[in-house]
């Protein structure tokens, strides 16, 4: 492979900025140093004067090739990582989920198969959907031996994928022994079925219906129980797609009495709200979410809980569907509409328009929320996240002053709409190195077909 030469950049890390030139041998950074020179003739250079360097970001919540009873998410994992790579993200964490009675490690080996098309590395978080006797002993060798530190769980969509509190109790302690990490949808699944029940029955079953049925309450009451449970049993959580101002104030509580309490948010809890789910005929099923948009008080209060380093991470939970053959399947009744948007493309972009330069977040917590700290919560650590000797050479190269518009019409997702279509950006990638190759250049995909995506071990 040789080498890359990227000279006069501004390297952003977690504290400060640098301007240093970056050498890149094979897969790995070599040296970050001023003025280096040609190793020989046969240098890559990249002129990344007036551009900002970052690690190549981190999507820690992504729903590739997703099964639903509506058909698979429509992004793969070789069309959702060329749209990573086109918005500079360069590692994906995906999730197993496994039926309620399968093995975890069978699921887990069919999803690496699946996954390899991937163009950039990609881990897991392994799902718990159910108890049986041997899930100890599997949670344990996920561990061990497959370097899984992470196990989801859904307290919403009862009778697929969500667990009753008995389950979470048993996964709690189980997790906890082992010192990894669970993660939680936190939505009180029970209510969100009797109101999807009580609203179908008096023929509301238009998209506003699906918001309805998910109240605020209800995600804040999830998150109160599950930081109970979590603290009982000793047990890390990480709290994923954080929507309220309420579950907010229940993190930052938990956290400032010391309990181990990541939290993460999303793009669309930050810059979208509930206007969404009142548009003129068919068009807001796109917004079908789960947890879904809020008010605007919320994203208030979620911007607040990024500055104040409540939240410390900024990840997608990119799970496209078309609405033509996909969300139109819930057209006359709005539970049979999948529940997920796409965004793997735009997360950079958009906290880099609507967080940094409206002083929301510093320059360097956009590193930390999007690279850095995905990395160190998740096992990636010095791997990834960070532009350091030694580590993997997945490089960022932003350009601050390119000016442009997410549109559904070319947005590199494969999907028919895009819930962020229109919104003016200012700040893109002009170059992205996947693991040494430069693979994004200034708008276009390039060297394709020589990106491998490698499974994450995070031992
Ligand atoms: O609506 C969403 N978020 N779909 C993806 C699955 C999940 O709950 O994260
Ligand atoms: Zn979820
Ligand atoms: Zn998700």
């Amino acid at each position: 492979m040789g080498h890359l030469l990227i000279k006069n950049g501004s390297i952003i890390t977690e504290k400060g900025l640098l301007i240093r030139d970056i050498l890149v041998k094979d897969k790995l950074i070599v040296s970050i140093d001023s003025n280096i020179q040609k190793p020989n003739s046969t240098t890559e250079v990249i002129d990344a004067n007036s551009m900002y360097i970052l690690p190549g970001a981190i999507d820690a919540h992504v729903h590739l090739d997703l099964p639903t009873p509506a058909g698979n998410s429509s992004d793969d994992f070789k069309t959702g990582s060329t749209a990573a790579i086109a918005g500079g993200t360069t590692s994906v964490i995906d999730f197993v989920t496994p039926a309620k009675e399968e093995s975890l490690l069978k699921a887990l080996k069919e999803r690496k198969e699946i996954a390899s098309q991937s163009l950039i590395d990609y881990g897991f978080h392994m799902g718990v959907c159910g108890w049986n006797k041997n899930s100890a002993s599997e949670i344990e060798q996920c561990i061990k031996k497959e370097g899984i530190t992470s196990f989801k769980v859904y307290l919403a969509y009862k009778g697929s994928v969500g667990i009753e509190d008995t389950e979470l109790i048993k996964i709690m302690q189980t997790v906890a022994k082992f010192e990894a990490l669970v993660t939680v949808h936190c939505e009180h699944g029970d209510v969100i079925k009797a109101l999807q029940t009580e609203f179908i029955s008096n023929k509301q079953s238009s998209p506003i219906y699906h918001a309805l049925s998910h109240p605020a309450s209800i995600e804040t009451e999830a998150v109160y129980r599950v930081l109970a449970i979590a603290k009982i049993f000793g047990c890390k959580v990480y709290i994923v797609h954080v929507s309220t101002k309420e579950s907010k104030v229940l993190i930052r509580k938990a956290q400032l009495a010391k309990q181990k309490v990541y939290a993460e948010t999303c793009p669309h809890y930050l810059l979208l709200d509930d206007k969404k789910y009142n548009l003129p005929g068919f068009q807001s099923a796109a917004y079908v979410i789960s947890p879904p948009l809020r008010k605007k008080a919320d994203q208030m209060a979620l911007w607040d809980g990024l500055k104040k380093g409540t939240f410390q991470v900024v990840a997608t939970d990119h799970c496209p569907f078309n609405m033509k053959g996909q969300k139109d399947a819930g057209i006359h009744d709005f539970t049979k509409i999948p529940n997920g948007a796409g965004g793997i493309e735009h997360r950079m972009s958009l906290l880099y328009t609507y967080g940094v330069l409206k002083n929301k977040i510093t320059l360097n917590q956009w590193v930390q929320l999007c690279c850095t700290q995905p990395a160190k919560i998740f096992g990636l650590f010095p791997q990834k996240g960070t532009i350091s000797i030694g580590s993997d050479a997945d490089i960022l190269i932003w350009n601050p002053h390119k000016i442009s518009k997410i549109s559904k019409k070319t947005h590199f997702q494969r999907c028919d709409s895009d819930i962020y279509d229109d919104i003016k950006i200012k700040g893109s990638p002009e170059y992205v190195i996947v693991n040494g190759i430069l693979a994004f250049d200034k708008g276009n995909i390039v060297n394709q077909s020589k990106l491998k995506g490698n499974y994450l071990n995070r031992k």
